[in-house]
Order: C-alpha cells, then sequence, then structure tokens
C-alpha cells in the first residue's frame, strides 16, 4: 500500500511510523524537514499543509492508494474532500465533520441537539454587554473557549487564568478585537471540577473503537503551572483506564463518543477518523470538554506504540466502516515526554541547534519521535513549536518513566523539559484529588 501522510509532528511520526511497521510505503508532506519522518518516508514534500490542492496534487502523482492526516488544521480546510476529488480516499472527517473540533459551537449545539449525556452548560457571544447579562446572574465561575482552533492555547478559565469578571471581560475584549481563533465569536461554559483525561477512538462512521486512555499535561512548568501549550507530555497506565477512574466510567465515555458519531450519521455526515474526546471526570461521571477530529499530540506517541492489530489494515475499516469492535493494544505504562525550544509557551527560542545521541537512545528502549524540527545541513535546529518527543514503555510506569528520563538525558542543546510526568506524586495526587471530590469536598 502506498499512503500519504500530511503533516510533520511527533504525532505524524508516530503515525508514519506505525504505517510503515505494518507495510505502507509513506510519502509524506509537511513544512520543515523533520528527520525522522524524512527517514521514514519513501519521499517527502516540503509544502504548507495548508495547501491543500497542492498536496492532494501530489499525492494523486505518486499514486497512493489512501491518506492519513494528522494535524487538525488541513482537516478543517476541508483537505478531505480535495483528496475526494482527487480520487484518493482518506481517514480523517470532511470539512463538514471536522466542525466537531473546528467549531465549539457546532460540537456544543449537537450534543444538545442530540441530547447526548455528558454535555453542560453553555452559551455563545459576540459582544460585550450580552456577555456582562449572563455574569450578572450567573454565580457559578465560567471557562472562556474562543469558537476556531488556538492550538490549545485559546481556552482561559476562572480561578485559574481568570480571576475575576472583569478579567472575564477583558478576555472577552481581546477575543472580539483580535479575532482569536478566526472569530471573534466565543463560547462560556460552565467550569467543571473534576479530572481530566483523554479517550481516543477509532471511528468508522457506525462503529467508535476505543483506544487506552491517556493524561496529558497541557502547562508549561513542572507542578501543572505557568502558560498553556500543546501539551508538554503525557502518560497511560498498563489497564488503559485513568488511575482515578473505574472501566465503569470509562465505558460511559466511550457511550459519549458512540452517541456523538451516530449524531453525525444522523445528519448525514458520517464521523471517520480518529475521534479524540477530552473528557473531565465528575462526581456525577464523565463530561465532554471537547472533541478533536484527529489523534492527540502528544496522545499519539502514548497509544501508536501499543498497537498490536495492523495499522494499514485499521485504516481500511476506518474508510469502508468495518472496524472490528475491539482493537488489541500491548498491555503496558507509556510515559511521553517533550523537549521544546527554551522559552516555548511565552516566545520560544527558535534556530537554536539540538544534540540528538540516536544510538545511545535506541539503547534505553525509548521511543524516539521528532517533531517541529528544521534538519539542514545534517543538523538540527528549533522551530517556535515543540521538538521532539521521548517515550518509555513498560509493564511498570515506574521504570517507563525512569527510561524516558534515562532517554532525555541524550539530548541537548537550549531545550527545555518538564521532569515531573509520569513521576509517582503527581499521579497519585490526581488519585487523591479525585477521592476529595467524589466525597463532596471539592466541587
Ligand atoms: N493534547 C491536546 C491535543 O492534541 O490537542
Amino acid at each position: 500500500m502506498k499512503v500519504l501522510a500530511v503533516g510533520g509532528g511527533a504525532r505524524e511520526h508516530a503515525i508514519v511510523k506505525s504505517l510503515v511497521k505494518d507495510g505502507a510505503k509513506v510519502f509524506t508532506v509537511m513544512k520543515n524537514k523533520n528527520p525522522g519522518l524524512a527517514r521514514a518516508s519513501e519521499e517527502i514534500l516540503l509544502a504548507n499543509e495548508m495547501d491543500i490542492e497542492k498536496v492532494a496534487e501530489w499525492g494523486k502523482s505518486k499514486g497512493v492508494d489512501f491518506a492519513v492526516v494528522g494535524p487538525e488544521a488541513p482537516l478543517g480546510e476541508g483537505i478531505v474532500d480535495e483528496l475526494a476529488v482527487h480520487e484518493i480516499p482518506a481517514v480523517g472527517p470532511t470539512k463538514f465533520a471536522a466542525q466537531l473540533e473546528i467549531s465549539k459551537e457546532f460540537c456544543r449545539d449537537l450534543l444538545r441537539e442530540h441530547k447526548i449525556p455528558g454535555s453542560i452548560d453553555y452559551w455563545v457571544f459576540d459582544n460585550i454587554p450580552d456577555l456582562k447579562a449572563l455574569l450578572k446572574d450567573y454565580d457559578k465561575d465560567v471557562v472562556m473557549k474562543p469558537i476556531g482552533l488556538t492550538g490549545g492555547k485559546g481556552v482561559k478559565v476562572m480561578g485559574e487564568h481568570l480571576m475575576t469578571h472583569e478579567d472575564v471581560l477583558d478576555y472577552a475584549q481581546q477575543i472580539i478585537q483580535n479575532k482569536i481563533g478566526g472569530s471573534s465569536r466565543f463560547v462560556v461554559e460552565e467550569k467543571i471540577v473534576g479530572e481530566e483525561f483523554t479517550l481516543q477512538a477509532f471511528a468508522d462512521g457506525r462503529r467508535v473503537v476505543p483506544m487506552p486512555s491517556v493524561m496529558d499535561h497541557k502547562r508549561a512548568y513542572e507542578g501543572d503551572t505557568g502558560p498553556n501549550t500543546g501539551g508538554m507530555g503525557s502518560y497511560s497506565m498498563k489497564n488503559g483506564l485513568p488511575q482515578f477512574a473505574t472501566f465503569e466510567e470509562v465505558e460511559e465515555a466511550v457511550g459519549i463518543m458512540q452517541q456523538t458519531v451516530d449524531a453525525m450519521r444522523a445528519i448525514e455526515h458520517p464521523f471517520h477518523g480518529t475521534l479524540y474526546g477530552g473528557f473531565i471526570l465528575t462526581k456525577e461521571g464523565p463530561r465532554i470538554l471537547e472533541y478533536n477530529v484527529r489523534f492527540g499530540d502528544p496522545e499519539a506517541m502514548n497509544v501508536l506504540p501499543l498497537l498490536e492489530d495492523n495499522f494499514v489494515d485499521l485504516c481500511g475499516q476506518i474508510m469502508d466502516s468495518s472496524l472490528p469492535s475491539a482493537v488489541k493494544f500491548a498491555e503496558k505504562a507509556t510515559v511521553c515526554k517533550y523537549v521544546t525550544p527554551v522559552g516555548y509557551g511565552v516566545k520560544s527560542q527558535a534556530g537554536e541547534k539540538v544534540f540528538v545521541d540516536e544510538a545511545k537512545i535506541e539503547q534505553t528502549g525509548a521511543e524516539l519521535y521528532y517533531a517541529s524540527v528544521d534538519e539542514r545541513d545534517s543538523d538540527i535546529y528549533t522551530t517556535t513549536s515543540r521538538s521532539l518527543a521521548i517515550v518509555g514503555i513498560d509493564e511498570d510506569i515506574a521504570e517507563a518513566e525512569r527510561m524516558s528520563e534515562s532517554a532525555l538525558q541524550y539530548v541537548s542543546g537550549k531545550v527545555f523539559m518538564r521532569h515531573d510526568i509520569g513521576k509517582p506524586d503527581p499521579i497519585e495526587k490526581r488519585i487523591r484529588r479525585m477521592e476529595a471530590i467524589r466525597r463532596g469536598e471539592i466541587g
């Protein structure tokens, strides 16, 4: 099989590694030269992934059998529809179905109209007076979300990023003035108290087949402090469940995702691809915070190395609605830690050399996924985005964490990383917090 892969990050490196391992020849389009992707691919095209016509034409000229699209932005731009014009089937949603991620308004409305459990109170505004009227009567904390894509950096929570109603109004003003996320519209949601987890699932238009749950760390600094980022790392437990949740609670989340896919089919826009549910577990069960319409980044690196079924076959089954009822993953824990440029989350220092001793990393047993670096004359340079990810995998999460740390010592340069991800203390802290929430002590 010849496959067109779109995207140049660590998520796409993980996708392409899996495709190649399972027998595909891959042709990859990316903006900067990601050395891992370049080596794994038959051929690469350095181009803007948003130039969807160029991407589709290149795929056609290579005679690919299908395409896999990594990032959300080209999906929102309609790359799957454009590929269809060029008779290339794709693993990923159409432009319409991609609205589940691209428009928070579309997503919330769909959940409400189809009475899907796990939904929460929300309002959509594009002006200050209406927001002021809500805040006058609403006595709970709120969460502010620009309607469109913000790379995970647009969500602001009262009590964390916004301390007062004045702060909420100021942020609304910024969204309106600067069209953050591409629009002056924004969603105001009730703030939900709980513990967050990611549940990714393959979806073939009808059926949802879950992958192991993953816990993501969005904040830049240790102890989950500092600015929001695209994600500094993530971990998953051997049994595939969040350490603070029961099997039944995760099954409830799977049910919410199944009903969402059913709703998309009911409106005649079936969802084919990877559906990413950003959930928060509350005392009353899981609530959906957001959907993404692709693998998570970093979460792809926690699940794809564990996949035991053939990924190329699964891609075919996603496209032709024939997924089996379950997909096999190795029962192992994973710890993924991102290496980023210094200043990432505030002002990244781009153009700095990164030194990676691949042979030594391999000896530790950890997986290495290159992200948004640029390879020039055999040297690797930072860009403004994340540089590379290291993933430790073991039966025991403590050993997986140690493996990721021992590999990280072989990466140097002007780079930054969080060392606390996957360590026992932050994991225990989440268990204890969830217990307190269940007892009604936090809420
Ligand atoms: N981990 C967050 C995302 O992929 O959007």
